[in-house]
This record gives C-alpha cells, sequence and structure tokens, in this order.
C-alpha cells in the first residue's frame, strides 16, 4: 500500500444527507477509486451501498472493500423504544433481542457496521442525550452494553446479519457541565472507574469490534486526542483490540478547543491511538505532510490501518465484499410483521407507571375516552430521536391505535388541545419538520379539549416533550411540560373527570404537579414504530406496566446531579419528615429525594416480597454468599417484577456509596404465584478502584439490600473476612 492508500482507509465521509457538523461531502465516487476512503456512513439502501462498494472493489488500485456503518441506534425500520426507554423494562433478553433485529435490518441493506451502543452513564437529565443511554447506574449500563454487543455481533460477524458495534461515545460524554452539549467534563479519576468507565469496559470485554471517540475534554485534554484513555486505558489496560473512530469532525474541533491548527489536533489524534477520521478530512489533509516531516511515524499509520482492514476482514469483507448487500433479503427482511411484533412486546416493557389512583388504569375498551394532546395524533414522533432508517409516516398515531383497541372506535374523542410549545420558534427548533402547528390562540385549543372531553367518561392526556427536544444538541433548561400543556393539563384536570397522563419524553422530566394532581401517571417515552399499539396494549390491560426508572426523576432542576448512588457526606440529613435540616446536606426549599427514585415502577398488580436470607452472614475475600427472597404476585393479572439487590461498603479507605446496584433479575408471575429470587455475591460486587485506582475488596462489613426500588429495601448484614 502506498502511504495516500494507507491515510484513505483511515477516512470515514458521510455517504447520505445526514449532516450535523459544519463538513459536507464531496464527491466520494471520486475519492473512493481514488483509494481516500475507508468507509461510508448514514447512506440508506443497496442500491447506492453496492455502488459504492464497487467502485472500491473495481476501480480503485487495490480493490480494499469499504465498511458501511450507520447509526442504527434504536432499530432500522422496525424501530424500537429510544435506549432510555429500553433500559427500563430490564430485560436483557429483549435488549438483545432489539439489537440482533436491528442488525437483521440493517445488514440485510448494505450496512454492517452501527454506531451503538451508547454506553454514556448520565445523570444529568438535562443534556438530551440522556435518550440514547441506560441511565445512571454502572452495573444496569454494562449488562445491557454486553446485550447489545452480543445482539449485534451474534456470533463474531460470521453471518451475513451479524454487525460490528461501536461503543460511544469514549468516555464521559454524558457528564457534561450544566447538562449542555459539548460542554466541558471534569472528574476525578477514581469516578471514572468506580461510577462511569463499568459500561465501556463490559462493552470491550464483550468483544465489541470498534468505539468512538466522545466530544468532549477528559481531564482537559480532547477525547479524540486523549492518549491516556484509548491507549492507556481501552488498549492496554482493557485488552481492546479493535479500531477506533472519531465523532464526527471531532479532529477538527480540537482546534476550537484550542489544542493548535490542523498537523497539530491530527498527529494528537494519531498518537492517541485513534485509528479513523469521521467526517472531518482531517487525516487526508495533513498525515501525509506529518510523515514526510517525521512527526508521526508510518509505523503509526501501519497500526491504525492493520486495525481498521483486520475489522473488514472480521467483517468477511474481504472474501466477499457484497456480505451484507443482499437485494432480496433487503426485500423480504425489513420491518417484518415478526420483527414488528418484537418491537411491540417489548416496547410494552417499557413504560413506567409513575402514579395509579384508585387502579385508574388499565381503562376499559368499551368506555369513553377523550384522548387529548399534541402527542395523541403525531405519528412521526413516535420513532424517537435516532431513528436513521425509519421511514416517516408508515407507523400509527396513538389516536389510530386507540380506536383500533377500542370496542366502538366512535367513543373515542380526540383533540389536540396545545401545540408542543406555546413558542412557534421553539418549537421549529425542537420538533419535527412535519409536526403541524395548530395557528389558533392557545385558549382555543384549551376550549376545543374541554368541549371534548365533556363527552368522555375519562381523558388521556398524551402530553411532553417532542422526539426531536431530546438526543443530539436538544439540551434543556427546563424539565417541566411547555406552559402552554400544562395550562391545557390543569383545564383537563378541573373538569373533574378522571385523567390519565402519558408523558412523552427522552429524558426524566420535572412532575411535580402531575404527581400531586394528576390520578393517574406513566412515562411511555418514545416506544418506536410499534409504539402507539404497545401503548394502547398497556393502557387498554393487555400487558401489565412492567417498567422501572433508571434514572431519578428529579422535584426541580435545582436537584440535578441527582443520583441514587451518592455518597453520604459527613452531614447527610435524616430520613425524616421534608423539613429543613439547619448544617445538614439539604436544601432550604426542597426535598433532597427525588420525585421518583431509580428503579421505581408500578404495575397493574402488586408485589409482596418475603425475608431475604443469606446463605451465611460471614464471607472470604475470595468466597460468595446467596442472596434469595421470595416474591409473590398477590393481585388479579400476571405481571413482570424486576427485583434489585443492592450492596454497601460500610467501612473501606474511600468514601462508598450508599447504595450500589450489583444484581437484578427481572421475572414473570401469574396470580398469586411465588418465586424465590436468588443472586450470588462474589468478590468483584463488593470490590472498587481505590485512590490508586486498583479494584480491591477491603473486608469488613457491607449492607446487602433487596427490593423492588432503590428506595425500597430490605437489609442485611455481610462481614467479609
Ligand atoms: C454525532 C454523534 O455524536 C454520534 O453519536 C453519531 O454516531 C455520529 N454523529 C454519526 O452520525
Amino acid at each position: 500500500m502506498t502511504l495516500d492508500e494507507k491515510i484513505g482507509q483511515m477516512n470515514l465521509p458521510v455517504g447520505a444527507d445526514i449532516v450535523t457538523g459544519d463538513i459536507m461531502n464531496s464527491d466520494i465516487g471520486a475519492d473512493i477509486a481514488a483509494g481516500r476512503v475507508g468507509g461510508v456512513f448514514n447512506m440508506k439502501g443497496c442500491g447506492k451501498i453496492r455502488e459504492y462498494q464497487r467502485i472500491a472493489v473495481e476501480n480503485s488500485r487495490l480493490g480494499i472493500p469499504l465498511i458501511f456503518g450507520m447509526d442504527v441506534v434504536h432499530g432500522y425500520e422496525t424501530v424500537f423504544p429510544i435506549p432510555l426507554a429500553l433500559s427500563c423494562s430490564w430485560d436483557m433478553d429483549a435488549i438483545e433481542e432489539s439489537a440482533r433485529i436491528a442488525a437483521s435490518e440493517a445488514s440485510a441493506a448494505g450496512i454492517c457496521w452501527t454506531f451503538s451502543p451508547m454506553v454514556d452513564i448520565s445523570r444529568e437529565p438535562r443534556w438530551g442525550r440522556v435518550a440514547e443511554g441506560a441511565g445512571e447506574d454502572p452495573r444496569l449500563g454494562a449488562e445491557i452494553a454486553r446485550a447489545m454487543v452480543r445482539g449485534y455481533q451474534g456470533r463474531n460477524m460470521e453471518a451475513d446479519d451479524e454487525i460490528m458495534a461501536c461503543v460511544k461515545h469514549f468516555a464521559l460524554y454524558g457528564a457534561p457541565e450544566g447538562g449542555r452539549d459539548y460542554n466541558t467534563v471534569d472528574m476525578s479519576r477514581q469516578r471514572m472507574f468506580n461510577e462511569y468507565f463499568e459500561p465501556y469496559k463490559a462493552a470491550a470485554e464483550e468483544g465489541a469490534g470498534s468505539f468512538m471517540t466522545s466530544f468532549n475534554v477528559v481531564d482537559g485534554i480532547p477525547a479524540s486526542g486523549n492518549r491516556w484513555l484509548f491507549t492507556d486505558v481501552l488498549r492496554d489496560l482493557w485488552g481492546f483490540d479493535g479500531f477506533v473512530v472519531t465523532d464526527y469532525a471531532a479532529i477538527n474541533e480540537m482546534m476550537v478547543h484550542g489544542l493548535g491548527g490542523p498537523d497539530d489536533v491530527s498527529k494528537m489524534a494519531v498518537d492517541a491511538g485513534v485509528d479513523m477520521d469521521m467526517a472531518g478530512g482531517s487525516y487526508l489533509a495533513t498525515l501525509k505532510n506529518l510523515v514526510a516531516s517525521g512527526k508521526v511515524s508510518e509505523e503509526q499509520i501501519d497500526t491504525a490501518v492493520r486495525r481498521i482492514l483486520e475489522a473488514k476482514y472480521r467483517l468477511g469483507l474481504f472474501d466477499n465484499p457484497y456480505k451484507y448487500i443482499n437485494p432480496e433479503r433487503e426485500a423480504t427482511q425489513i420491518y417484518t410483521q415478526a420483527n414488528r411484533e418484537a418491537a411491540r412486546r417489548i416496547a410494552a416493557e417499557t413504560f413506567v407507571l409513575l402514579k395509579n389512583n384508585g387502579n385508574l388504569l388499565p381503562l376499559s375498551a368499551d368506555g369513553k375516552i377523550a384522548l387529548i394532546g399534541p402527542l395523541a395524533d403525531a405519528a412521526t414522533h413516535m420513532q424517537g430521536m435516532w431513528s436513521v432508517a425509519a421511514v416517516p409516516g408508515r407507523n400509527r398515531s396513538l389516536r389510530t391505535a386507540f380506536a383500533e383497541a377500542m370496542a366502538d372506535s366512535s367513543r373515542l374523542f380526540y383533540a389536540k388541545g396545545a401545540n408542543l410549545y406555546g413558542d412557534a420558534e421553539m418549537e421549529a427548533g425542537a420538533s419535527m419538520a412535519n409536526c403541524i402547528r395548530d395557528p389558533r390562540p392557545a385558549g382555543e385549543l384549551v376550549a376545543e379539549a374541554l368541549a371534548v372531553a365533556e363527552k368522555a367518561d375519562v381523558i388521556v392526556a398524551a402530553l411532553g416533550e417532542g422526539a426531536e427536544s431530546s438526543g443530539e444538541s436538544a439540551s434543556r433548561a427546563f424539565l417541566q411540560l411547555p406552559g402552554n400543556q400544562m395550562e391545557l393539563l390543569k383545564a383537563l384536570v378541573a373538569t373533574g373527570k378522571p385523567v390519565v397522563l402519558l408523558n412523552f419524553s427522552g429524558r426524566p422530566t420535572v412532575m411535580t404537579y402531575e404527581a400531586e394532581n394528576v390520578p393517574a401517571v406513566m412515562n411511555v417515552w418514545y416506544a418506536g414504530s410499534e409504539g402507539a399499539d404497545a401503548i394502547a396494549d398497556v393502557v387498554f390491560g393487555k400487558v401489565s406496566p412492567s417498567g422501572k426508572l433508571t434514572a431519578s426523576m428529579p422535584r426541580s432542576v435545582g436537584q440535578i446531579p441527582l443520583y441514587y448512588n451518592h455518597l453520604n457526606t459527613g452531614r447527610p440529613r435524616s430520613d425524616g419528615p421534608a423539613v429543613f435540616e439547619k448544617y445538614r446536606s439539604n436544601y432550604l426549599d426542597s426535598p433532597v429525594t427525588p420525585l421518583f427514585p431509580f428503579g421505581y415502577g408500578l404495575s397493574y398488580t402488586t408485589f409482596a416480597y418475603g425475608p431475604m436470607k443469606l446463605s451465611s452472614a460471614a464471607m472470604a475475600p475470595d468466597g460468595s454468599v446467596v442472596v434469595s427472597v421470595p416474591v409473590a404476585n398477590n393481585g388479579s393479572r400476571a405481571a413482570a417484577e424486576v427485583v434489585q439487590l443492592y450492596v454497601r461498603d460500610l467501612v473501606a479507605s474511600m468514601s462508598r456509596p450508599v447504595k450500589e446496584l450489583k444484581h437484578f433479575e427481572r421475572v414473570e408471575l401469574q396470580p398469586g404465584e411465588t418465586k424465590t429470587v436468588s443472586f450470588t455475591i462474589t468478590p468483584a460486587d463488593l470490590s472498587f478502584y481505590n485512590s490508586n485506582l486498583e479494584f480491591v475488596l477491603e473486608p469488613g462489613e457491607f449492607d446487602i439490600m433487596v427490593g423492588p426500588s432503590s428506595a425500597e429495601v430490605q437489609t442485611a448484614r455481610l462481614t467479609v473476612r
């Protein structure tokens, strides 16, 4: 290979009209023929992809096949719930299945590499990309990371429906100051290792083929030029042997971060161990001169190129460059009935029932229902924010799904009631282009809604933020319902009719008014192409809700960051009534607790936990202990419960969190059925990274806690000696 050809392999231009940075693609075809392209991303359809591959294989000197990437984040054309919602299912089989289906559909249309899973832990609901991750817990995040890598890569990418995962965004993208996207991140290394790194490490251990850099700085150095991250930690410490791609134009952005000119930042990225440059063209523009001037060695280039070529080998592209380009599969294996049924079943597991006074839910399918709100008849929104391949307008709205689910659709009454946002400019910035705004004044929309509500026995309010109010570049400083929707909700509540609120969101939102005044509240996130039917399944009781929160829901923005696995401080407040305690760690004007805690979620049935048991109250440092707890469904409906186990290290060389999730199990229980759930506590569950970043188990006392949420546990003491 010539040096130019090697550098070409390190270049990944965008292949479609999806442009989020400031680099547009140029004439890619000519570049491919000239050997200046290693892969292309976000291009949809076998036709176009085949043509690009043909040019690479037939017209370039060496005929090296291209790798085709895409943001297949929560499904391809069959769209699954957004990742934050999926995490609330706590169902690893379902999550793996969703990734498997996404891989099988994407690969049928030429895609062999997905920019997923996004495993950034986040305690930042202001940050729009909290929607793309698994919430605030590193253990749950790690299990989900593994499940997704397994789902995408299958048996090591041998089959033509198994694609390469790209773990993103390494590292710490989920902790931007103020929740503002792309903003500064700063934290201690012990916190990185103990609270943020576990999912990345787990994904690497699971064999993920590639990693993506994050946009933010880590220890003051942008991730894309951070050698400690990519070489010392990812490769040397964790043994990752795949390749690293930047995020979109992230090498160029290092100049804006203030790290120098084009040559400086490009050298930094290569030195860091970053192999491929996404969309920036920075390597293409600089590496040849950098090698000529001796600032970068050809050996470094060889190392990067070898990793990229190895990935192509692993994918089987050298045996058959067209392995993933299969028009027949594309025509028959995408958005199939079976895939859609899976998406509907899985979506129904992700809704979190937050409140259900007087068992208002489920509703009877032959009642009279007023379905009201800007998200009630908004099919395009259902798909959520990262659905590059989704076909717009093909899926159903809640209104259509409800009409079908009801015995007599003439008993369904609908009104929009409010635009998404009162402010048209805000709405344009935060919602989909094809979301049509009602030009009438807010008061008129509310009046119409009240007239519609009049005809019904129960009101279902479909409110929340738009699908694109979360995701990339969608940070929010206020997390309650937009003012005009709040006015609508208050007017609906004031009718005195029972109100069910379906809260659509891509993040934890602030629902203090709702928690106090609305009898039933269910968070439905963005549930994907089959989401509307899945919501109907749960609202009308075909399926009991079983989702549990994976991110704390705050009472106010002022509480953020708010997370269950916090340190105790030297002056914790008491567990007593929420009155202010002077010289304690609390607020004058707010409780410290969340409105709805991590792990919380109701069902249509009730579960009773029996007493927990430890197989032994003492454990050797290399031993294990079995914790068991009987859980009974003592209601009248079949349902699933997520049993959670937390630990607390009571005395250690460093302050340790008051609770850390270590195990969980989702159990299906028939009415009257009891199952005993057992977890094995291992030394790793009780270990942590000490101030020297060594992973150690320090003998002593531990609290072992089991329960239905992080805020409701029974506790037993375990001594390690
Ligand atoms: C920028 C996003 O940060 C990243 O998650 C995504 O994969 C790339 N753009 C490609 O679209």
